[in-house]
């Protein structure tokens, strides 16, 4: 009687070590990054999404871009909801390197024949910030950043690069937008991609007749911030630091120098 017992002991034991061992080793052979999953919509309900749904509702526009889309539940359908009202018969260009998160974003709005979604990442590796760069910013300029370790801010940036070299996905979005659709200069372009890449982004939409940047108080958007905040030729109609990392919103004068 005592065998038997100590027999289904010793079995359950070594099934549970197989699953153990089993489980270690599919996690190291197939690394996942936090770019496989759907994540939930950031810009939602709040005054940053209304102020997104008026502007694109009320202004003279006829092309915006969205960069970083995720799944579509979040800033696009605030695009959308305005843009749909729009006298002007806008367009919008989504771009979303993740490809699940592109999957259900396209999936979404297949029906919407104002909406083109780009599965491109937005600029190509060589225009990410070191991480000697993410290091000094981290330590010299407090921000929303400083709630995490560096080791975890940098390994964020790891993970954005690796994925765009284990993913293949093409570079170079914004470009590819432009010229698939013969676009010079945006009208409205909202910043909300990787953490490290708004700097790179407002250089490539720079002269947008409205730029929406979020995570202002981040690397994200932080330089696009100040940039702007110093150029004559724009304005800042709308910005609040409280609300999650920081937003604002830059209106170009007419006259652009
Ligand atoms: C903060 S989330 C966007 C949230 C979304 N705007 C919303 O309101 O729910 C950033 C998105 O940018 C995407 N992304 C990251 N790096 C990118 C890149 N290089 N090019 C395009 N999209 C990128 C991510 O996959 C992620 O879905």
């Amino acid at each position: 009687m005592i065998e038997i017992k100590e027999y289904r002991i010793m079995n359950k034991l070594r099934v549970l070590l197989i699953n153990l061992f089993s489980r270690i080793h599919r996690t190291s052979v197939l690394k996942t990054s936090e770019l496989d999953f759907i994540i939930p919509p950031e810009i939602k309900d709040d005054e940053f999404y209304s102020a997104i749904m008026n502007l694109a509702e009320k202004e003279e526009i006829q092309t915006v871009l969205e960069i970083g889309s995720s799944s579509g539940n979040g800033s696009t359908e605030a695009f959308v909801n305005g843009l749909v009202k729009n006298p002007c018969s806008p367009h919008l260009y989504c771009l979303e390197i993740s490809s699940p998160r592109f999957n259900a974003l396209q999936k979404r709005y297949k029906n919407v024949s104002f909406i083109t979604c780009y599965n491109f990442s937005s600029v190509p590796i060589d225009k990410f910030p070191s991480e000697g760069e993410v290091a000094y910013f981290y330590k010299s300029v407090p921000s929303a950043l400083n709630k995490y370790p560096l080791e975890r801010v940098l390994s964020w940036l790891k993970q954005d690069i690796e994925y765009i070299e284990k993913s293949k996905v093409p570079t170079q979005g914004i470009q590819k937008i432009k010229k698939d659709n013969n676009i010079q200069q945006f009208d409205m372009v909202l910043i909300d991609g990787s953490e490290f890449t708004g700097r790179e982004e407002l250089n490539e939409i720079y002269g947008a007749k409205i730029i929406l940047l979020d995570d202002i108080n981040g690397f994200k958007n932080y330089h696009s911030y100040q940039r702007l905040s110093v150029d004559p030729n724009y304005v800042l109609i709308q910005e609040n630091w409280k609300i999650r990392n920081g937003y604002a919103i830059y209106k170009r004068k007419s006259s652009f120098a």
